[in-house]
């Protein structure tokens, strides 16, 4: 299926039209569906147009989970960047939709749920499915209250006809009016314009996946929104800080939000003000964190489960959980962690509350090295292969190393010993991996003027200048 998958994707890629007339048609065909009122009708096309052979190609086995899946292929690639957008797997948006659904105090057919960043409606077809099997509610009804947005003309339009395919798959016809999503920037989106949110005091279930984006590949405009929420209005938060506020803020008293996000939000620095929102409002929050271990197939980001709910707590429910656990819905435990022990401005220590004891007892013996000695971790030169190396020789006042088939001197007094700890096994590796770094700091740590850098390491500034190509592109 991918092969041909890819194929289609790749021919009709800038004509998004028609790759929804072909997946909306190979799906009814393969499916044995009649669909010539409603919605989806203007989608489907006959065995007269010459769309139809990829029709053909694509309908042998199509399913609506290979809807989403072609849906969220077509996606273009600087829209992933930009946009965060990822699909996330059946089993984590079945495993999420379920407890929130189990959670909610509310009959199903009443609750009214939203996808604040729903892209192609992945969570919104999950959400759907599982209230119509609980229920036996007509979709049409369900889709009245389930609300979506993206900012995303394109996936909107794709979300409605998936949800208008999930319908007809059980004999229903829904028209556009059934639909309430809607392409907006979340960030700066007016929620007063539903006025069910007024009339229910909030929604009963949020569910999704927030845009991951690095701070450095968000837009200016959205940047200039982030400035509105208290999560993320100091430092360079990520994309999806601010999406638990906007969640929590439409979310009424009783009800509950899930999501898939990364788990680095227990300890960045740009997370701290997320990390003191959760914890000054004391909500529920129960964290099914999934480690080292990846969930989504091409992005490499360590995740967990987040539900939050209004009702106050003085703790965390925090567990470590296996993929495969969540994707047979097995139990397991969750440690209790008191947000009084959690230390905001540092990060999170979530851990087993036995490890954590431990933790605490050896923290507490003796004067800790850090009274002792300054330590920092991290560097970020953003051009490592300019600022550090491995010199090919020394003398008492220089390093000499070599960049393109020329030799330059750096003043020893401008550079410091590095090692990268993560590839370090033992203390007996220490001498083959330590490198220089050129380290433009003075003792109070301020920043060299480039003045005094010209003046006293004309050298270093020499090979910098060498360099100014590569620091330049920089951001
Ligand atoms: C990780 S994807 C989730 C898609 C879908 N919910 C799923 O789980 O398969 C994140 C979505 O957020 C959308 N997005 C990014 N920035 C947004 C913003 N500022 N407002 C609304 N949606 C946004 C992207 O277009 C993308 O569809």
């Amino acid at each position: 299926m991918d092969k041909r998958i890819n194929a289609i994707i790749k021919k009709f890629s800038d004509n998004e039209l028609a790759l929804n007339k072909i997946v909306v048609s190979a799906y009814i065909r393969a499916n044995g569906l009649e669909s010539n009122c409603g919605f989806i009708s203007s989608f489907v096309i006959d065995t007269e147009d010459s769309l139809y052979e990829d029709v053909e190609v694509l309908s042998k086995d199509c399913q609506l989970e290979d809807v989403i899946n072609i849906f969220e292929l077509a996606i273009p690639n600087f829209e992933k960047t930009t946009n965060g957008a990822v699909y996330t797997p059946k089993f984590i948006r079945e495993y999420i939709v379920s407890k929130a659904l189990e959670s909610t105090q509310k009959p199903l057919g009443k609750c009214l749920c939203a996808d604040i960043s729903c892209g192609c409606g992945a969570f919104l077809y999950t959400l759907s499915e599982q209230i119509h099997s609980r229920t036996n509610i007509p979709y049409k009804n369900i889709l009245h209250n389930i609300y979506g947005i993206d900012i995303s003309e394109t996936s909107i339009g794709r979300a409605k006809i998936l949800l208008a395919l999930v319908a007809l798959q059980n004999g229903e016809i829904v028209e556009s009016e059934d639909f309430n999503l809607f392409c907006g920037d979340t960030l700066a989106y007016d929620f007063s314009s539903w006025p069910v949110i007024g009339l229910n005091q909030g929604m009963d279930i949020i569910v999704g996946n927030p845009p991951y984006v690095r701070s450095k590949n968000i837009s200016l405009e959205t940047k200039q929104y982030l400035s509105s929420w208290n999560t993320s209005k100091v430092g360079n938060a990520d994309l999806y800080i601010p999406f638990f506020e906007i969640g929590m803020s439409i979310l009424n008293e009783t009800g509950v939000l899930g999501y898939i996000t990364v788990n680095t939000f227990f300890k960045s620095v740009n997370a701290r003000a997320l990390r003191s929102y959760l914890s000054e409002n004391q909500w529920t929050l129960k964290i099914v964190d999934f480690g080292e271990q990846l969930v989504f197939k091409k992005k490499l980001a360590y995740t967990c489960l987040a539900f939050l709910s209004k009702a106050n707590s003085s703790f965390i429910q925090y567990s470590k959980a296996a993929i495969d656990d969540v994707k047979h819905c097995q139990n397991f435990p969750f440690w209790h962690i008191s947000y009084s022990d959690l230390d905001n401005k540092r990060g999170w220590n979530l851990n087993d509350t036995k490890i954590l004891k431990n933790i605490q007892l050896i923290e507490n013996v003796g004067e800790p090295l850090g009274n002792k000695y300054v330590i920092k971790n991290g560097i970020a030169t953003l051009a490592n292969d300019v600022f550090i190396f491995r010199p090919i020789k020394s003398d008492a006042e220089y390093f000499y190393i070599v960049r393109n088939g020329i030799e330059y001197s750096i003043e020893r007094k401008i550079c410091r010993d590095i090692i990268k700890p993560n590839i370090i096994k033992t203390e007996a590796d220490i001498p083959q991996k330590e490198e220089k770094i050129i380290f433009p700091y003075d003792k109070g740590n301020n920043v060299v003027s480039e003045k005094i850098f010209m003046e006293q390491f004309p050298c270093a500034y020499h090979y910098l200048c060498s360099c100014r190509d590569i620091l330049d592109a920089r951001d």
